[in-house]
Formats: structure tokens, C-alpha cells, sequence
């Protein structure tokens, strides 16, 4: 699926602006600086696709970036959580988020990324909340496990098993990942790859 470069091809900041339905897309959503934006890179082998900051709230719209000729399109969303954000802007990003993850046919999976280095926040349960809601599949993927120590991680791991258990739009499988050392990234392609068209 990743052989050859994906491609940025559209960005969203509203929610009636949304590119045509086309191929299945995935979704890459979760908590400000959680590691979004370079999980992508990671994923595609492409260092620059996605911009990657230190400073939270980087990334402002939806943007999508087609892989193999639309047989599969990621959609990087803007972080959630962030505190420094002004009130408006907040909503606005709230906004776009709920309504693009309710209202997406063609959002096959939503990848709910959480950082392992971080206690889990009221803003990652309502998350787990919404997309249940939405009954949009989603899958719980750890971020920066580089950073943290095996016993740390495991605790993480079990709470969050326990976070999405009775939740059936969860996948059962959660994913372990870094970006900085390539932890569990196979894992992460193999589950694309099977939702490509
Ligand atoms: P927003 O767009 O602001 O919501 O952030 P994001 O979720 O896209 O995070 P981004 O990819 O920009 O990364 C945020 C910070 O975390 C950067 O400083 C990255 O270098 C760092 N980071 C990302 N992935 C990893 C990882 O696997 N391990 C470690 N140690 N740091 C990481
Ligand atoms: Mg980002």
C-alpha cells in the first residue's frame, strides 16, 4: 500500500468544504502533541508529508493525503485538548471533528491515538464517548512508547483495555506504536492495508 508516495491533496476547515466521497479513508485523531502528524510520516516513509511541531495545535484543519492512487486516503485531524487555544477556536475544532466523524461515509476506521507517557484526560474518554456514539469504528493506537518504561506501559495498556471493553465499535486490537523507532508500525500498515480498496 505504501510503495509509493502518498500525496497531500486537500484541507479542510469546514465542514460543508469536505473533499468528494471517493475511497475508503482513515482517520488519525487524538489529543494536541499527542504524535499524529508523525505517525503518518512514519507510516508512509515520508519524513515531511504531514508537519510535525513541539508546540501543540499544530495542526488546524483536516488534511487529507491520498496513498496509492485513492485506494486508501489518511486524514490528519487537529489535536484536541489543547489548552492554550482561544474559546472560539476550540469550538471550531470540536465542531469540525464531531461532524466529520459522525457524518463520513466513506470513514472506514478512526485510529484514537494515546500517548503512553500521559495519564488519560477527560478529553480522551469523551472522545471514546463520541466515536462510540458515532459507531464509528475505532481503534486505540499508543504513541511515543520509546518514552516510557515497560511497567508504565503495561498499566496504560490495561486501562485502556478497560476504557474501550464494552465499547463494540472499538477494535479489539490496540496498537503500540512509536514514530521515533518503528515500534509496531508493520502492525499498524498491515491494518491499513486490509482496509484499502
Ligand atoms: P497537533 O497537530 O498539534 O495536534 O500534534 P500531533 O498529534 O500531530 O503531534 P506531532 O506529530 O506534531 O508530534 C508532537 C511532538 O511529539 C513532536 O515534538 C514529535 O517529535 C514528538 N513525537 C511524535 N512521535 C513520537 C514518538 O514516537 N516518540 C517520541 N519520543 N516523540 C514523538
Ligand atoms: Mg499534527
Amino acid at each position: 500500500l505504501f510503495a509509493r508516495p502518498c500525496t497531500f491533496f486537500y484541507a479542510s476547515q469546514a465542514i460543508n468544504q469536505l473533499p468528494p466521497l471517493a475511497g475508503p479513508e482513515v482517520a488519525f485523531c487524538g489529543r494536541s502533541n499527542v504524535g499524529k502528524s508523525s505517525l503518518l510520516n512514519a507510516l508512509t516513509g515520508q519524513k515531511a508529508l504531514a508537519r510535525v511541531s513541539v508546540t501543540p495545535g499544530r495542526t488546524r484543519q483536516l488534511n487529507f493525503f491520498r496513498c496509492d492512487e485513492g485506494q486508501l486516503t489518511l486524514v490528519d485531524m487537529p489535536g484536541y485538548g489543547y489548552a492554550k487555544a482561544s474559546k472560539t477556536l476550540k469550538e471550531d475544532w470540536q465542531g469540525l471533528m464531531f461532524d466529520f466523524l459522525r457524518g463520513r461515509p466513506t470513514l472506514r476506521r478512526v485510529l484514537l491515538l494515546m500517548d503512553a507517557r500521559v495519564e488519560i484526560k477527560p478529553a480522551d474518554r469523551a472522545a471514546i464517548e463520541l466515536l462510540s456514539d458515532a459507531a464509528v469504528a475505532f481503534q486505540i493506537c499508543i504513541t511515543k512508547v520509546d518514552d516510557v518504561k515497560k511497567p508504565q506501559l503495561e498499566k496504560r495498556i490495561r486501562e485502556l483495555e478497560a476504557l474501550v471493553k464494552k465499547r463494540t465499535a472499538a477494535h479489539p486490537l490496540m496498537l503500540v506504536t512509536s514514530s521515533e523507532t518503528g515500534q509496531g508500525i508493520p502492525e499498524l500498515r498491515a491494518e491499513l492495508a486490509a482496509l484499502a480498496g
